[in-house]
Order: structure tokens, then C-alpha cells, then sequence
């Protein structure tokens, strides 16, 4: 591990920011720390950069403790969300400062900054100034102030979060495409889970100051460990369909008049009450006339697929279906769960239950 967390804590007074915070970041690996807002993530990457001081634990970088390094020795580099650039330098001024700072002879800068220019196509931009350039390019140089100085390793706090949506796509590209480059430890922080799902090689999902898990991309998407994950990663999240196994062995979500009817996991107890989840996706349209009904509350034409959130009893779902037909609000329609799609978690806890049959 290049990066190791263990125990790490933070109390801001009485507040506890972060608590018991332990995960490693292998060298050369991209990790991403997701969650909501106010969970900790930029806390915990300034602690890692040594902005911030723990409250207990250590963090150690290259096999050596560094809670009482200063920031400069750590040899780390950050991109914030606000990459201030220098508005009265040029781009390659900008990209050099770090080193020009640290008093880096001329020549030597000019090499860096070059090559740094043409790993992120910034070369015919060099004599710019930040205001002549577009807000991806202005990224680009962030990016580029950062790489010049050769770090063990960056750290991204939402560094695309400024961007439009298309722009944002074709940043994470670039961003990915650079650290397989570079082979350079990343970690970077979003609260946008499509972002983590599609960079990282490692996600790190933090709620309220605690890990909940951490894991590769499909791993939290296949087998959430809890409710949380569960609805947090995929777009839509998850749907968690209240349920309760009947004494004939069967799983039936409640609140329905014909009910989606499950084979029972075999060691459900009779009556126990769970958390059913399906992803939109593995919600079927069926003409099948038994099927559960549900009532469309909206939906969005996304082209390829619609989007569309109704009412399953008293339960609100999400689907996302691959189907042409036009689709309205008020319209009844009936739906299968795909049995390859489903989960179940614990209502109480929240968490995924050992006896799950289908995950
Ligand atoms: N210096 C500080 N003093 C007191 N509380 C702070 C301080 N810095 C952060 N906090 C609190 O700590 C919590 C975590 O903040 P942090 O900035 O790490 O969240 P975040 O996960 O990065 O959120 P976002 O996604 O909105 O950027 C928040 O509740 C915040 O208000
Ligand atoms: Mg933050």
C-alpha cells in the first residue's frame, strides 16, 4: 500500500467529523472516495494531504507515519473543485509556479512544464492566459500544475464539479487516461456515483463520517452490503420494496392488492419482514395479465430507455425500461421483477442478509 489509513478520526470540538477510517490505496491504483454532502470526504483527502491533523489514528505514506509531516514534505499533489489559476500568469507560468517557487533552475522548469503540456495537450496554449481559455482547458492546466512536480501521489477533490455535463464526461476520460499513464497513485473525491463507478479501480463510500464499504466498482454494484450502498450506487439507485415471508414460503411485497410473489429464501422465518431490492433495471414490462400493477407518476424519454417513477401500492418505485411505447403519467402498467436482479437486506440494520439466496 503506497497510502494507509488506520483509525483515523476527526473532531472539529464536540463534532465528530470522521470516525475509524482504515482503508489502504495500492500504488498506482485510482480510489475514489464517494458520498453525500457533509460525509467527511474533503476532510478526510486534507487530512491525507496534511492540511488537516487527525484526531486519533495514523496515516502513513510509503511505509512512514506522516502525522507530524508538514504538507510540502509529503510530496503530494491536490486539484480542488476552485483550481484557482494565477489570472495575470500564462499557462506555462501557471503550470511552473510550483517549481519556480521552489527555486528549480529555469531550464529545468521549461522540461517539465513541456512535458507536462504535452501529456495534457496543452502545448499550443502555453502563452494564454487563464481568461482566453475554455473551462476544460483551464482544468487541463490545474491538472498540469499538479503533474509537474512528479508527486507519489494526487489527490482530486472534485476537481470536475465546475464543468458541464459533457465537458464533465470528457474530463473523466482524460483524467483516466492520464493515470494509466502516468501509473500514478490517485485518490479522488466526488459525490457523484457515475463518476466513481466508471474512474475508479477502488470506491471508498462514506456516509456521515464512516466507512460503509469499500470495494471495485461492480463489487458494490453486485453486492451492496447494506441498504445504503445498495441506493446510493447506480443511477437510479436501487429500489427497496418493503416485504415479508410468508408461512407458505413465499416472499411477498406488502402494500400491493395483487402483490409481486417471490420463492422464500429458504432460511427466511415465517413473517420476517425485509428489505426487497431490485434495481431499476430488473423491473420487466409484461403483458402478462396477472402480473402487479403499478401507476406511472412521471417519466423521462431518455432516448435509449425511459426513466419512469410510480406507484406500487404504497411504495414508490423507479424502472428503467428499454421500450418505445409512449408512457404517461396515470398510465397502469404491469411489471416482473427479474429474479437474477434481486436482494434482500435486513429493514432493522439495514444490512445485506447472509441467507440471501439470489445476490
Ligand atoms: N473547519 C471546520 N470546522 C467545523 N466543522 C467543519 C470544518 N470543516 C468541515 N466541517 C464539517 O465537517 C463535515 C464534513 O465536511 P467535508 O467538507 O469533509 O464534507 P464533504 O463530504 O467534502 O462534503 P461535500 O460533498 O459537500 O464537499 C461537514 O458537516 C462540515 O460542516
Ligand atoms: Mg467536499
Amino acid at each position: 500500500m503506497l497510502i494507509n489509513l488506520d483509525g483515523v478520526s476527526k473532531a472539529f470540538g464536540n463534532y465528530d467529523v470522521l470516525r475509524d477510517i482504515s482503508f489502504g490505496v495500492p500504488k498506482g491504483s485510482f480510489t475514489i472516495l464517494v458520498g453525500p454532502s457533509g460525509c467527511g470526504k474533503s476532510t478526510l483527502l486534507r487530512m491525507i494531504a496534511g492540511i488537516e491533523d487527525p484526531t486519533g489514528g495514523t496515516i502513513s505514506i510509503a511505509g512512514r507515519v506522516v502525522n507530524d509531516v508538514e504538507p510540502k514534505h509529503r510530496d503530494i499533489a491536490m486539484v480542488f473543485q476552485n483550481y484557482a489559476l494565477y489570472p495575470h500568469m500564462t499557462v506555462a507560468q501557471n503550470m511552473g509556479f510550483s517549481l519556480t517557487m521552489r527555486a528549480t533552475p529555469k531550464a529545468e522548469i521549461a522540461a517539465a512544464v513541456a512535458r507536462a503540456a504535452d501529456i495534457l495537450g496543452l502545448t499550443p496554449l502555453l502563452d494564454r492566459k487563464p481568461s482566453e481559455l475554455s473551462g476544460g482547458q483551464r482544468q487541463r492546466v490545474a491538472m498540469g500544475r499538479a503533474i509537474v512536480r512528479e508527486p507519489v501521489a494526487f489527490l482530486f477533490d472534485e476537481p470536475l464539479s465546475n464543468l458541464d455535463a459533457q465537458l464533465r464526461g470528457q474530463m473523466r476520460a482524460e483524467i483516466r487516461a492520464l493515470h494509466r499513464r502516468l501509473g500514478a497513485t490517485s485518490i479522488y473525491v466526488t459525490h457523484d456515483q457515475v463518476e466513481a463507478m466508471t474512474m475508479a479501480d477502488q470506491i471508498v463510500v462514506l456516509r456521515a463520517g464512516r466507512i460503509e464499504q469499500i470495494g471495485a466498482p461492480l463489487d458494490l454494484y453486485d453486492r451492496p452490503a447494506n441498504s445504503f450502498v445498495a441506493s446510493f450506487i447506480g443511477s437510479p439507485g436501487m429500489n427497496l420494496l418493503r416485504a415479508r415471508a410468508t408461512s407458505d414460503g413465499a416472499l411477498v411485497v406488502t402494500g400491493l392488492d395483487t402483490p409481486w410473489t417471490l420463492p422464500r429464501p429458504a432460511r427466511l422465518a415465517p413473517d420476517q419482514p425485509v428489505l426487497l431490492g431490485v434495481r431499476p433495471q430488473h423491473m420487466v414490462l409484461t403483458d402478462a395479465p396477472d402480473a402487479p400493477e403499478i401507476i406511472v407518476d412521471s417519466v423521462e424519454q431518455m432516448g435509449a430507455e425511459q426513466s419512469i417513477v410510480a406507484r406500487a401500492g404504497d411504495q414508490t418505485v423507479s424502472l428503467v425500461v428499454r421500450d418505445r411505447r409512449v408512457i404517461t403519467p396515470g398510465d397502469r402498467l404491469r411489471v416482473t421483477l427479474e429474479p437474477e436482479g434481486l436482494h434482500l437486506f435486513d429493514p432493522d440494520t439495514g444490512m445485506r442478509l447472509a441467507q440471501d439466496i439470489w445476490g
